[in-house]
């Protein structure tokens, strides 16, 4: 997927998650109502061709769609999606057959799927798959290569035969103790040189997993922070060995 200077500049000036609801809108659609607008323009610029012209969605598209796959506690539309900035920044590490896996759906859902990769991604809401899906179709966005396994991640991760993957995304449940169970599953799925990366590290959970990996220089290189987000390369083939005196996480918290 590329992305234009344009792009560029509409990220710069999004903030955080949750661009398309309320005050965190991405920077092309600041003070428009978003949901009704992004029709419109869905309309406008795709209109009839879709069906006859099958359009390569990039960044800066997905953008200016703005899609909201998630709902609200009224159950109506908006977008908890990661921020643009994250995208910009996982979109250089995906490539057309990428193994990746993701807990949680969203925007993405979409980029994994857009960029190729032979992708997994995990949620428990049939709606967010459908109108994933849906939106994927209407854009020309081929899915064959992606799996929406409609299950908690935390019950489905441990059935699942993964390895060699090359981008693990933890965005499901914040909840303790779902982000570590993901992480625990990903993480050992994940090959050398991996990326691991860690939404919400502003909440104590995605804080835990920033910081012990962070501290683990055995195991861990932190690559970036993109506001709340976290991107870690695995050093080695397997992470969970050893005991808790051979993780400095523990050992630096000792009473
Ligand atoms: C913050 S949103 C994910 C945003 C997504 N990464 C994006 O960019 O749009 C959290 C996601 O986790 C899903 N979720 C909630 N509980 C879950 C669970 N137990 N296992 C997996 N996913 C879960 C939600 O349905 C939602 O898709």
């Amino acid at each position: 997927m590329g992305l234009t200077r344009e792009g560029e500049e509409t990220i710069c000036r999004e903030e955080s998650r949750g661009f398309c609801s309320g005050d965190r809108q991405s920077g092309l659609l600041v003070g428009e109502a978003p949901s009704r607008r992004n029709e419109e323009r869905t309309e406008h610029r795709f209109g009839d061709l879709v069906h006859c012209w099958p359009i390569k969605m990039d960044l800066k598209q997905l953008i200016e769609l703005c899609p909201e796959f998630h709902q609200d506690a009224q159950g109506d539309p908006i977008s908890w999606g990661i921020a643009w900035d994250v995208l910009r920044f996982l979109e250089n590490r995906l490539a057309k057959g990428s193994k990746t896996l993701e807990t949680g759906a969203g925007v993405s859902t979409v980029l994994f799927a857009a960029s190729g990769c032979s992708h997994i991604s995990i949620t428990p809401v049939a709606r967010e798959i459908a109108t994933i899906r849906e939106f994927c179709e209407r854009h020309g966005i081929d899915m064959s290569h992606v799996q929406l396994l409609e299950q908690r991640s935390e019950y489905a991760l441990p059935a699942l035969d993964l390895d060699d993957l090359d981008v693990v995304l933890i965005d499901g449940r914040h909840a303790f103790p779902s982000p570590f169970v993901d992480w625990f599953y990903g993480a050992d799925a994940l090959k050398m040189g991996g990326w691991m990366v860690v939404d919400d590290t502003h909440l104590l959970t995605g804080t835990i997993l920033r910081d012990f990996m962070n501290e683990d220089h055995n195991n861990w290189r932190l690559i970036a922070d993109v506001g709340n987000t976290t991107f870690f390369e695995k050093l080695v083939a397997t992470v969970h060995l050893g005991e808790w005196t051979e993780q400095p996480y523990i050992l630096n918290r000792m009473p």
